[in-house]
């Protein structure tokens, strides 16, 4: 199993969690990390290079910080130039059909903001369908998200550990599929 690691984090250098966890993960053995902001610091991406790099891995992970109850917006582009017609999708597109998919995503705030009853009104999860959605057009296999909540306020002390969880997850040979509801 190849894993490919797509990180958009538009200011690593100031991150505490995503840093910890890229720096984690650059340790691993077949394991790509490939940081999007930094490749592309002004934000003109080469598809065909990205597309050549998901072609070559079964697991792709798309490691974000969570920001205005969405995506960083270099993954929104990449997303509307990498997927393209005839790749991604439509009758010829089949070139991601059976890989993995799994987003990893630092949410700022606590959980329990997150539900109907919260102060956010929706859950992560659900916050997250469009992407969800996506995964099913591009026919791949949408792996439960991986999420970390607080991750504004964790503790110095937590940043090791967390790294640690959160590259157990993504080498798990088995993770169990979301389903559509
Ligand atoms: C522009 C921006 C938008 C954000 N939007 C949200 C949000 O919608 N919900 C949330 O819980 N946290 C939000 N946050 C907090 C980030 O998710 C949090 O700072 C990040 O996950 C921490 O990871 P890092 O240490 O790697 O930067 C936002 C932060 C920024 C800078």
């Amino acid at each position: 199993m190849k894993t490919l690691v797509l990180v958009f984090h538009p200011n690593i250098s100031a991150s505490r969690v995503n840093r910890r966890w890229v720096e984690e993960m650059e340790k691993q053995d077949n394991v790509t990390v490939h940081r999007v902001y930094e490749a592309y610091p002004d934000e003109q991406i080469d598809v065909a290079a990205e597309q050549s790099l998901l072609e070559q891995h079964d697991r792709i992970v798309l490691q974000f910080p969570f920001y205005w109850y969405s995506t960083p917006s270099l993954l929104k582009k990449w997303e509307d130039q990498v997927f393209a017609y005839g790749w991604a999708h439509g009758s010829k597109g089949d070139k991601l059909h059976g890989k993995e998919l799994l987003l990893a995503v630092t949410v700022g705030a606590g959980e329990e903001y997150y539900s109907s009853n919260g102060t956010f009104k929706y859950t992560v999860q659900e916050l997250l369908r469009p992407l969800q959605a996506t995964s099913n057009l591009i026919g791949t296999r949408y792996l439960t998200p991986y999420t970390v909540y607080g991750a504004s306020r964790m503790a110095d002390e937590q940043l090791e550990p967390s790294a640690k969880e959160y590259v157990a997850y993504v080498l798990k040979p088995e993770i169990a599929p979301l389903a559509d509801r």
